[in-house]
């Protein structure tokens, strides 16, 4: 019976407050798996998102987000493994999935020529949906829209047209909605406003699965995260469970520019944890603590000792960055706005954000 619905919930671990399974999942995966060739893109993911909650997928680029989604959105066909959602198999039922769910893909292609309006009376139509005018004016004012109403799509910044797709996923009344990466290439006041938007459709009552590489978008928004690396789900917990199981509190970061000090002294400072980290060129050191004050004033004292010279000294408290770190030994190169960096894929050369849609995947 391998498309049996999962009697047993999944999670990857239990902390003492997060909940230890989800009691009625609306999303089950258990053990999926995708090949390109020799190349494993998902190896073996399992996944339980329970009804009304935002659920965010996050991971570092390629590390299968899009395809986990995509499998469970029934527009990709795993190669092993079973996956539910609202009762439907996504695989056996991949058409009545589609139909039941709203999915804002990574790439989406929006007819320039048309208004906000008429996009979202098209999709309503192409549905079967209620496309009148008060559901029509409904849709854009949860997406903060309304006055864009009659605004062509190619006269929309990037932002509106990301919250448009947005829309244009809500208009089947899904319970359940896809975004990928719906954040990126926003400014900071944009993707704050995506957030309230995607506050408004889970207070509509739908569960909202969402993937980003912002770690501290996913600790904003989201009810429970899972960490993806390389194809595998590395932790999958409430932001707050998921730090407070690093057994730290802050990070202390400075650089020493005049002096040494020894990473046996600092490692004996009071409430350090794991071992300091140093680099050779820059004198970088990263202290962890679970007592930030406590580490600071002896640093300060320890500095002053050796007559060490400290500058850029500061203490960020421990966040899901720290959790990837611990859990890979890697830094997330996506620390918030510096995606850039690692993501490449975002900007043009000359700065313009690309129109929505101009990347297309092919579905197998
Ligand atoms: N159609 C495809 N054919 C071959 N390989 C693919 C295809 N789609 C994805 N992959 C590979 O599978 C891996 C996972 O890709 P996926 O798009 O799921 O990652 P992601 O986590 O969504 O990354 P990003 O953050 O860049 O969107 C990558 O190594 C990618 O190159
Ligand atoms: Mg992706």
């Amino acid at each position: 019976m391998p498309n049996a619905p999962l009697t047993q919930p999944v999670t990857q671990r239990r902390v003492d407050d997060a909940p230890a399974f989800v009691a009625s999942p609306i999303i089950e995966a258990r053990g999926l798996v995708k090949r390109y060739g020799e190349h494993v893109a998902v190896a073996g993911v399992d996944l339980a998102v329970g009804a009304g909650e935002v659920f965010g997928i996050l991971g570092p680029n390629g590390a299968g987000k899009t395809t986990t989604l995509e499998m469970i959105e029934g527009l990709r066909k795993p190669d092993a493994g079973t996956v539910h959602v609202t009762g439907l198999d996504a695989v056996a039922e991949s058409a009545a999935v589609r139909r039941a769910i709203g999915a804002q893909l990574q790439s989406t292609a929006l007819f320039d020529y048309l208004s906000a309006a008429e996009l979202v009376e098209l999709f309503a139509g192409l549905y079967d949906a209620d496309a009148s005018t008060e559901r029509v004016s409904g849709l854009l004012s949860m997406v903060g829209l309304e006055e864009k109403r009659t605004a062509r799509v190619n006269e929309m910044s990037g932002g509106q047209q990301q919250r448009l797709s947005i829309a244009l996923a809500l208009v089947n009344q899904p319970k359940v909605v896809f975004l990928d990466e719906p954040t990126t290439g926003l400014d900071p006041q944009a993707r704050r406003n995506l957030w309230q938007t995607v506050r408004n459709v889970r207070d509509g009552g739908a569960t909202v699965v969402l993937t980003t590489h912002y770690m501290e978008e996913a600790e904003m928004l989201c009810n429970r995260v899972a960490i993806m690396d390389a194809g595998r789900v590395i932790a999958c917990d409430t932001p707050a469970a998921l730090i407070r199981r690093l057994g730290m509190a802050a990070t202390i970061r400075t650089r020493v520019t005049a002096g040494h000090l020894s990473i046996h002294d600092l490692a004996n400072l009071p409430a350090v944890t794991g071992t300091p980290l140093e680099t050779d060129e820059s004198q970088a050191i990263r202290l962890q603590t679970t007592d930030a004050q406590a580490t600071l004033v002896a640093l300060l004292q320890l500095a002053d000792r050796h007559h060490v010279t400290l500058a850029d000294l500061g203490s960020t408290q421990a966040n899901l960055e720290d959790v990837f770190l611990s859990l890979t030994g890697r830094r997330y190169a996506g620390n918030g706005e510096g995606i850039e960096e690692f993501n490449g894929k975002r900007d043009r050369a000359d700065g313009q954000r690309q129109p929505c849609g101009r990347r297309r995947r092919r579905l197998s």
